[in-house]
């Protein structure tokens, strides 16, 4: 079996046909098509295969069987958990880095993209108001920029009470308070797992009816954390949107006399860079470090996180990339950016190159168009919703997202109706929300992330979403003559 440089071409150009020929059904296929597993297994699985294939016809196959258990996740009707589509220019740079094939985390390795990401971690510094000397790093999601953050903020607490975890290990080292939000997403939580906090020792800060943490709460709950404490606050609650006080939680960090600030950002930090939106952030810039997700609302292809720590010192000493083998001392010593020192990977693709790539064509401006038009969106879609007897909103739409109930009665009722609602939609197929959790109730959540949603898709899910909440009704209220 021969593996010519012709191939590429015969093989990209069979691929290009079919991506373009599924990006452009995206708008008008059924976004989910409930596809059972074992229908996938008879076409997908089989044994290992013993002898050589032909490659297009695997590439031709693939494309045909993967066809229908793909989620349309990418296309305008997509509103479910947090996930958007691709902006065109970002697809088309994320093709040139697997062509590439670079390895990013060393600059012999691969000097263009350094300095690609080099400059695209500059410019998000500056488009997000964030210290210019902070340490930027690409990572697979927000989970890993969020456990990177955290490993560096556990070393630097330790460090400042004179423990190096580096050296000494974590035995006998002294414990650290972690404060968080009642509303944290499931990844802080995850984090903190893995760099050996356990839940038991968590203190929760409580939230208000739109989940963002109370201001008033928050000293009292730090006076209580006399030794080393990590404190997580989010921007961009998943089911409100709802960005924490910042001021507030800085300035009783500041107070404290060993404390850290992390903010997960991985749905709203980009508000931070729309001026509609900014003033909800503010205080953000004083935090220690921040992570977000280019995958979510920036629309960047899969895989595509962001971590930000304001002292790249204390990032690299803790990533360690100056002690790596003697095969890479060299390397290493070289005085360009080395991304091992931002990040946990010691291969990697080069993550920055859509991120530069989208930002050089949207521009500071066309970003803000992006971001602002999201909000406005789903908006929209929640005061339809709203206007429609027994559909409650049960937040402020501040962002680009909304929980909704469905049904008048007790919680058991409408949390039951909800459920249905959402299940019978998402087996319609034309528009995707998601089920979600909401102080308790079970709720329809509303994510609007994607570059491709309009107006007309906004009113016809709308639509759908009301007549789909109107038979469900009917029938749960009815048991009877449901058929
Ligand atoms: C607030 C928040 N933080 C963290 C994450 C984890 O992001 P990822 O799935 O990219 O790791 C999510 C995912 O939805 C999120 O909403």
């Amino acid at each position: 079996m021969s593996h010519d440089f012709f191939q590429y071409r015969e093989l990209l150009t069979s691929a290009v046909g079919h991506a373009v020929e599924y990006l452009e059904s995206l708008p008008d296929r059924p976004v989910d098509k409930q596809v059972g597993s074992e229908e996938l297994r008879l076409s997908l699985g089989g044994p290992l295969p013993e002898a050589p294939s032909d490659a297009r016809r695997v590439i031709e196959e693939l494309c045909q069987t993967a066809e229908q258990g793909l989620v349309a996740s990418g296309g305008p009707r997509y509103f479910g958990y947090a996930i958007g589509g691709s902006f065109p220019v970002a697809l088309a740079a994320d093709w040139m880095v697997s062509a590439w094939d670079q390895n990013a985390p060393y600059y012999v390795s691969s000097p263009a993209a350094a300095v690609i990401e080099e400059t695209a971690a500059d410019w998000l510094l500056e488009l997000l108001g964030l210290p210019k000397a902070a340490g930027v790093g690409f990572t697979s999601g927000a989970q890993e920029a969020i456990y990177t953050a955290m490993i560096t903020a556990r070393n630097a607490l330790l460090k400042r009470t004179g423990w190096d975890v580096a050296k000494q290990g974590l035995y006998d080292a002294p414990r650290i308070h972690v404060v968080v939000s009642d509303q944290i997403h499931s990844a802080i939580k995850r984090a903190l797992w893995m760099i050996g906090m356990g839940e038991q020792n968590v203190k929760k800060l409580p939230t208000d009816g739109n989940l963002r943490i109370i201001p008033e709460s928050i000293a009292e709950v730090l006076a209580e954390c006399d030794g080393p404490t990590l404190v997580c606050a989010q921007a961009g609650c998943i089911d409100s949107g709802a960005f924490d006080p910042f001021e507030a939680l800085a300035d009783a960090v500041g107070k404290h006399p060993n404390a850290w600030l992390h903010i997960d950002g991985a749905i709203g930090l980009w508000s931070a860079a729309s001026e509609q939106q900014k003033p909800m952030l503010q205080g953000l810039e004083r935090a220690d470090s921040w992570d977000t997700d280019g995958h979510k609302w920036f629309n960047m292809p899969y895989d595509s996180g962001i971590v930000i720590v304001r002292d790249a010192a204390l990032l690299a000493e803790a990533m360690g990339g100056n002690s790596m083998g003697a095969y890479l001392t060299d390397a290493i010593a070289k005085p360009d950016r080395n991304a091992i020192n931002f990040g946990i990977g010691a291969s990697r693709r080069a993550r920055g190159v859509p991120i530069y790539a989208a930002i050089k064509t949207l521009g500071k401006q066309g970003i803000e168009k992006h971001l602002d038009a999201c909000c406005a969106l789903a908006r929209r879609m929640a005061d339809q919703l709203r206007q429609v007897e027994g559909i409650s909103i049960l937040n402020e739409v501040v962002s680009n997202r909304f929980s909704a109930q469905f049904g008048q009665g007790d919680d058991e009722f409408r949390n039951t109706l909800t459920a249905r609602v959402v299940h019978c939609l998402q087996q319609d197929g034309f528009c995707y929300p998601s089920t979600s959790g909401y102080k308790g109730l079970k709720t329809m959540l509303i994510s609007v992330l994607s570059c491709h949603t309009t107006i007309a898709d906004i009113d016809a899910s709308a639509e759908k979403i009301v007549a789909t909440y109107r038979v469900e009704a009917a029938k749960l209220q009815a048991p009877d003559t449901a058929s």
